[in-house]
């Protein structure tokens, strides 16, 4: 397993639990040290269990040794980061250090398994990108590469990687295809132990350049479905109806589906605006301009826009105004803060001269967005705050006591970015509530009858 990051670490702790015998290649020496000694380098639900069941029964091991490793392996999988360029492509710099470095171990046929989202074409690109780093083009002979996109999601990678929706597998060399197939076989059939003898789970086969468009067509089509649900909350704002009941309506037609229409301050991660930038870049290459996915693009960027133009509507001013954000991280369950839309408004209400402070279950600090002053629970962030803000829905602030948080703010504006709060719950701790695209709460029997 080249790469012990986000990917590479799910994949080899889930592979070895499945009964394969797994080497992770990591560079880091205090990685590795924390690897070994199973624990993460971040926070993923149950993986360290499976690190330390794996390195204990001996079937999980980790080396700064790459080529001993490609050596002695029967397959070897990529899971490198390919980070968005300034120009929306992906960074190669890391599969092409791959490729130099496992090019002086190559001495038989070697089927090289790519986890990692590179552009389409990439899996044939790697062949030849082996044989130039050995200096000999028939070095490119041994590479068999098969495409295996990951459909990860954080908080949930593991039960994700073990009980995926599909497997997807393309290959142009059919052995090479078949062999993957059988280091799948455990997970197509649900038959490793605790698997509780849920149902196969489809495999579909393709060749390598449409397997690689399958990870980008999934991803492109969920964010799209995100915006497509936030431009119809800007609708339901306009004539004044309820998106939540909109989407549940929606999403009960089976054609459809009711997950990811959930409107709010739209999506955040590491991998939704990467894959779209991606896509559109790719689009410009050949001429043709991708207008749904710069659309969703657009829409996403906007959301982030509104929560900042809801604020300016009911305080009138920012400047010196204290806000108070609850939820840093992009999404619950993960302390991930790359491209998290609550860290992208805070950084909004800064620079138009209102104060922050913020709460969030697993992220004490902000690395080089020093303003954001984080607080120990969510009363001490909003002490003093003219407004809240829900960036991130953690089921913790479901149930937070909203009039002791009523009680220690300075004004009554309470933002839900993520429509995820029962508005009367709030309304009657003594909130004004504002969702997105959410209807204005019926006023309170008790009020109508004061
Ligand atoms: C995503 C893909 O789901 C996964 O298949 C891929 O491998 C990596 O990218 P991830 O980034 O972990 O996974 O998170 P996901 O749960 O998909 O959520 C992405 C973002 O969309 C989050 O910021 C979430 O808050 C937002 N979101 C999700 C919405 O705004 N509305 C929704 O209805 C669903």
């Amino acid at each position: 397993m080249i790469g012990s990051g986000y990917v590479g670490t799910v994949v080899a702790a889930c592979l070895a639990h499945i009964g394969h015998k797994v080497v992770g290649v990591e560079s880091d020496s205090a990685k590795l040290a924390s690897l070994a000694r199973g624990k993460a380098p971040f926070f993923e639900q149950g993986l360290d269990e499976l690190l330390r069941a794996g390195t204990e029964a001996g079937r999980l091991s980790f080396t700064s040794d790459l080529g001993r490793a490609v050596e002695e392996s029967e397959l070897t999988f990529i899971c490198v980061g390919t980070p968005a360029r300034p120009d929306g492509k992906p960074d190669m710099s890391a599969m092409e250090a791959v490729a130099a470095a496992v090019a002086p171990h190559l001495k038989r046929p070697h089927i090289f398994v790519n986890k990692s989202t590179v552009p389409v074409g990439a899996g044939r690109w790697l062949s030849s990108a082996v044989a130039e780093a050995a200096g000999n083009h028939r070095v490119a002979q041994l590479v068999r590469v098969v495409s295996n996109p990951e459909f990860l999601r954080e908080g949930t990678a593991v039960s994700d990687f073990l009980h995926p929706d599909r497997v997807v597998l393309g290959a142009d060399d059919a052995a090479a295809l078949d062999e993957v197939v059988e280091l799948y076989q455990p997970v197509l059939q649900q038959s490793f132990p605790g698997s509780d003898g849920r149902a196969q789970v489809p495999l579909v086969r393709a060749d390598l350049m449409t397997a690689e468009m399958i990870k980008y067509a999934a991803n492109v089509f969920l964010a799209t479905k995100i915006s497509f649900a936030n431009e119809i909350a800007r609708f339901c704002e306009l004539v004044g109806a309820d998106v939540q009941t909109v989407a549940a309506g929606v999403g009960l037609d089976q054609r459809i589906g009711p997950r990811f229409l959930g409107a709010g301050l739209g999506w955040g991660g590491s991998c939704f605006t990467k894959d779209l930038s991606a896509m559109i870049a790719l689009a410009g290459e050949y001429g043709y301009q991708a207008r749904l996915l710069e659309a969703a693009m657009g829409i996403n960027a906007d959301q982030r826009q509104l929560a900042v133009e809801k604020l300016l509507r009911r305080l009138k001013n920012l400047r010196g105004a204290r806000v108070a954000l609850l939820g840093l991280s992009y999404k619950p369950g993960t302390d991930d803060l790359r491209d998290s839309p609550g860290v992208d408004i805070a950084g909004r209400l800064i620079e138009r001269g209102a104060f922050v402070t913020a709460y969030d279950p697993v992220v004490r600090e902000v690395p080089g967005e020093e303003r954001i002053r984080v607080m120990a629970d969510a009363y001490s962030a909003a002490a003093g705050a003219d407004a809240v803000v829900v960036a991130t829905e953690w089921p913790q602030f479901l149930d937070l006591d909203w009039r002791r948080l009523r009680a220690v703010t300075a004004g009554d504006l309470l933002f839900d970015g993520r429509n995820c709060l029962d508005p009367a719950v709030v309304q009657e701790a003594g909130f004004v509530y504002e969702g997105v695209g959410r209807r204005a709460p019926l006023r309170l029997a008790r009020d109508r009858a004061a």
